[in-house]
């Protein structure tokens, strides 16, 4: 059923530069992102993650291959910004995701920009606000401050809470809990899971680590040199790995993440 089907990659290649020194990012890739599935984009750095995530985000263009998003060539909105409202990120560096010289408040406030119609200033700020609490921040705790003021952890749920106030059909989260401890890691899962579960958003879930992917998604795509390796649900992808790749990458695993795999859930830093 296309309907169900959030995006439809056929054949879709990304190649950087051209000749001898062209790069193949992405390299005849074809899949099926259902909607309100998490899936994980799973490989070792340089394998084509972030481009091909770019891709479903609008911000690179496939050299060859065919890109529908909701069944319609990811094109057919015509301006960007009408993908973006229905497509949003949370990259590998949150400080990079906000102007230092704004407050976070008024950055959060400046997200409205993106909406057709805007809400009234009184709601504006009372979506920030509950935005804020969605991700355990008091709008007490970063009233008047700036993203230098936070630490990468906050940083990161500033972004999540970005998501809370856009509430896009698709979240794209590339590495978002690199720069988190194992606590804060297990709670960032824990939003995204959340994200899917209150707002019905398809989430693409992009990391290094199998154990995380394994953890939070309902299909796995293990990318090697551009390519998809192995694919499929997690039990499938874990236990009956097909290639080498996977098998490494299974082997790389946190021993923190192999408990979650044996428990099922995450181990938080209380326990
Ligand atoms: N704008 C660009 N121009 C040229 N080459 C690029 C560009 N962007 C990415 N690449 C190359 O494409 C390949 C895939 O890069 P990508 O950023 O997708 O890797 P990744 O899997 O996200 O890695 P990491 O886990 O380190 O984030 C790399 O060889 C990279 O150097
Ligand atoms: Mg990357």
């Amino acid at each position: 059923m296309t309907d169900a089907l959030k995006f439809q990659a056929k054949n879709i290649s990304r190649v950087f530069g051209h000749g001898k020194k062209s790069v193949t990012a992405v390299d005849n890739v074809t899949f099926e992102i259902r909607d309100r599935e998490i899936i994980s984009l799973v490989g070792q750095s340089g394998c084509g993650k972030t481009v091909l995530a770019k891709m479903l985000l609008r911000l690179e263009t496939p050299t060859s291959g065919e890109l529908l998003f909701n069944g319609k060539p990811i094109t057919a909105t015509g301006d960007p910004r009408n993908h973006w409202r229905q497509v949003q990120a949370v990259f590998q560096d949150p400080f990079s995701c906000f102007n230092q010289f704004f407050t976070i408040r008024s950055q959060l406030k400046s997200s409205f920009r993106l909406f057709e119609t805007k809400p009234s200033p009184g709601e504006i700020e009372e979506r920030v606000d509950q935005a804020l609490l969605a991700v355990n921040i008091k709008p007490k705790e970063v009233e008047g401050k700036y993203p230098f003021e936070l630490s990468g952890g906050q940083m990161q749920r500033m972004l999540l809470a970005r998501i809370f106030i856009l509430k896009p059909q698709v979240l794209i989260a590339d590495e978002p809990t690199s720069m988190v401890d194992a606590c804060s890691r297990a709670s960032i899962l824990d939003y995204l899971l959340k994200l899917k579960e209150e707002l019905s958003m398809t989430i693409v879930f992009v990391t290094h680590d199998i154990g995380l992917a394994y953890y939070i998604s309902d299909s796995l795509y293990i990318m090697h040199k551009g390519k998809m390796v192995d694919r499929g649900a997690p039990d499938d992808v874990i236990k009956h790995p097909t290639s080498d790749v996977t098998k490494q990458l299974l082997e790389d695993i946190p021993d923190v993440h192999r408990q979650w795999i044996a428990r099922g859930t995450p181990v938080h830093a209380a326990e």
